[in-house]
């Protein structure tokens, strides 16, 4: 092409039309547009892109993380006057990279980062034309549509992520030093980067769904990677920590933190180390479970170690979840109407609210369980753990370890790795330590030291665990008689006891048995599939004048059998006796308490279950076994009004 001077040429082009069909067909039609646009040729710099829009590009900062080193290794191997530019799929500039005199010399045509080379908003460029058309290309000089770009020749090739341009790279200089070959190098540039892009969502989308937090250090203890998750689980402020020393986040001179330093000091393999990790301002430390994997310079190209970093909390979580460790029962659950029994659940509801630790009294069966159960659910705490323990079930030199957990190596048959304890499964619960009456002295001790310091120290290790756990203590002993025998700490009785709720037992709630039986028959018959089935008056009364040693477990072990033999809908006392011989009249009843067989029991039940639950009819029903139409038609028959 016939060109003495770029712009007298670029200016001819201006006002001659005619002249303008010289001009490769892409760029003429990008003039045409331009034109159409109405861009104005004299325009000395391009405008500068809205506010805000450079963030608004999605995923700009990966792509910026791969294409930034890349393209400042790539400016060594161009002539000194040139720069480098990287886009957004917005034309916007978003590096520049040169010498800081170069970046001075193109900001007087406005090329900046932030600046905008779309063609609808500066006209014909590579750089518009390359991210419209989504191909490599170079303008030179005079094809530019306007005055800023007629000095330099400039290279275009797009960044692709998955086939679709998400920006670009392109190469500026003075038009004097204008090479065709320097497209190709843009071309390699942007081929790299987009598929470094390619690997970079991989690690982005697989670092998402890991729930274990990775960290690479090198042989100086400086970091060179480090995952979003490790960065959730540490609770380690999102921020560059490449190349940052590990000391810095972790502080190997708080106590804390020295067992996690002895441990990545260590030359070899690491598994499963339970650590704390002591960050920043936070007063509590993080519990995390370790694993470090030492590479040598043999096997990467130098020495690394890769630390695989478990949240404590997840890992006690998975082990609740498989081991059943958790409270179904809510206060909803628990039937009864009797007055001294709803004293008591008002009791414990209320007492569900506070941090006190709560001590349930009560004979064997009557729903200590079930209430430390709805307990903990009506608490602050019931999205957290709730681990019951039985005291008595275990044997006396397991209970410790069991409730506190040991350290490999404490004892001969301890499990290597150590074990994890009861109070620490509970972090953020509810701990149920059931029979507590039963505890041996020397546990004894260690749980008053776990009450009153709120840390635990496992067996045979000398790290304190923070542990933040509400206690439920239940026992059918008679506690304040173990403290005077000195079987039962007087100290531990008290910090135990700082709420407690005697449950009474059901031969003093005898209004209770029969909607409690009703309940339990309703309940056992949807399980065995069974029609409907009730209690026959005569079994009514003779359940009412018996004294239940073994309390509603006992009725309900008897309602099983009776559920299962009986072959009438409604259970006759013939059957209840030939089942269980043992129901008959308990001297211990008194008289007033005896009811009446001929009497509408139902309608005392009905009226006390309508008290307690402030007139609701859905509660109600439910709670005496009946659908709420079958409640409506017994109220009318009583002639209960039922609103
Ligand atoms: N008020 C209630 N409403 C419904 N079911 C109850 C109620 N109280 C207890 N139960 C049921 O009775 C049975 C015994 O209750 P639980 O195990 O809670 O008693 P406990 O006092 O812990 O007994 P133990 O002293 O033997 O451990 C359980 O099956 C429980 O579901
Ligand atoms: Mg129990």
């Amino acid at each position: 092409m016939h060109i003495y001077n770029d712009k007298d040429y670029w200016q001819l082009l201006h006002r001659d039309s005619f002249e303008r069909n010289n001009l490769r067909p892409e760029i003429s039609a990008s003039w045409q547009r331009s034109y159409e646009y109405g861009i104005s040729p004299e325009m000395l710099s391009p405008p500068m892109c809205e506010e805000g829009e450079l963030q608004i590009q999605p995923n700009m900062d990966y792509i910026l993380d791969v294409a930034q080193p890349l393209c400042e290794q790539m400016l060594d191997y161009l002539p000194d006057d040139h720069a480098v530019l990287i886009l957004s799929n917005q034309a916007c500039v978003v590096a520049v990279i040169a010498s800081d005199m170069v970046k001075k010399c193109f900001e007087q045509f406005g090329m900046k980062v932030g600046a905008c080379l779309a063609e609808e908003k500066a006209g014909t460029s590579a750089i518009a034309l390359g991210i419209k058309l989504g191909q490599p290309l170079q303008v030179v000089g005079y094809e530019h549509f306007a005055q800023f770009g007629i000095r330099h020749g400039a290279s275009f090739a797009p960044i692709r992520d998955r086939r679709k341009v998400v920006g670009g790279v392109a190469i500026l200089g003075p038009l004097e030093a204008y090479d065709s070959k320097i497209l190709g190098m843009a071309q390699l540039a942007s081929h790299s980067i987009s598929s470094r892009i390619g690997i970079q969502r991989w690690n982005y989308l697989i670092d998402r769904s890991i729930s274990d937090g990775i960290l690479a250090i090198d042989e100086e203890d400086r970091i060179f990677y480090m995952s979003k998750q490790c960065h959730r689980i540490m609770k380690v402020p999102e921020q560059n920590t490449y190349k940052l020393p590990l000391a810095e986040i972790i502080d190997p001179d708080r106590p804390e933190n020295q067992y996690f330093w002895t441990l990545i000091k260590e030359k070899s393999q690491v598994t499963d180390e339970s650590v704390l990790l002591s960050i920043g301002e936070r007063k509590e430390p993080v519990n995390c479970n370790i694993t470090i994997t030492p590479f040598d310079a043999s096997v990467s190209d130098w020495s690394v170690k890769i630390i695989v970093i478990q949240e404590m909390e997840r890992i006690n979580r998975l082990i609740r979840n498989y081991s059943g460790n958790s409270a179904r029962v809510t206060f909803d659950d628990i039937v009864g109407t009797n007055p001294q029994f709803l004293n008591t659940l008002y009791h414990a509801k209320r007492s569900a609210g506070t941090r006190s630790n709560i001590l349930l009294l009560g004979e064997s069966g009557v729903g200590k369980d079930v209430l430390a159960q709805a307990i903990h659910n009506e608490s602050p705490r019931r999205n957290g753990p709730f681990i019951a323990i039985n005291c008595a079930a275990l044997p006396r030199e397991l209970i410790a370890s069991e409730l506190f957990g040991y350290e490999e190596g404490a004892f001969t048959g301890a499990r290597r790795g150590g074990n994890l304890g009861k109070f620490e499964l509970a972090h953020q619960g509810t701990i149920f330590l059931d029979e507590i009456g039963d505890m041996p002295l020397d546990s004894q001790a260690m749980l008053l030291r776990v009450i009153e310091e709120k840390t635990i120290v496992r067996l045979g290790g000398s790290k304190s665990i923070p542990v933040n756990v509400r206690i439920i203590a239940a026992t059918n002993k008679d506690l304040q008689a173990e403290v005077e025998n000195n079987t039962f700490r007087r100290d531990l009785f008290y910090r135990l006891g700082v709420i407690k709720i005697i449950i009474p037992p059901l031969r003093e709630r005898t209004e209770d048995i029969a909607i409690l039986s009703q309940h339990f028959l309703s309940v056992l018959c949807r399980r065995f599939n069974l029609p409907k089935k009730t209690l026959s008056p005569e079994v009514l009364y003779a359940f009412q004048n018996y004294s239940w040693p073994g309390n509603i477990r006992e009725l309900q072990n008897i309602l099983e059998s009776a559920v299962q033999w009986s072959v009438s809908p409604i259970i006759s006392k013939n059957q209840v006796e030939q089942l269980l011989p043992a129901i008959k009249p308990s001297p211990q009843v008194s008289i007033e308490k005896i009811v009446d067989p001929e009497e509408p029991l139902e309608l005392k039940q009905i009226k006390a279950c309508l008290a307690k639950y402030d007139n609701n009819k859905s509660k109600t029903a439910k709670a005496l076994g009946i659908s709420r139409k079958t409640l409506y038609k017994r109220l009318d028959k009583y002639g209960i009004s039922s609103s």
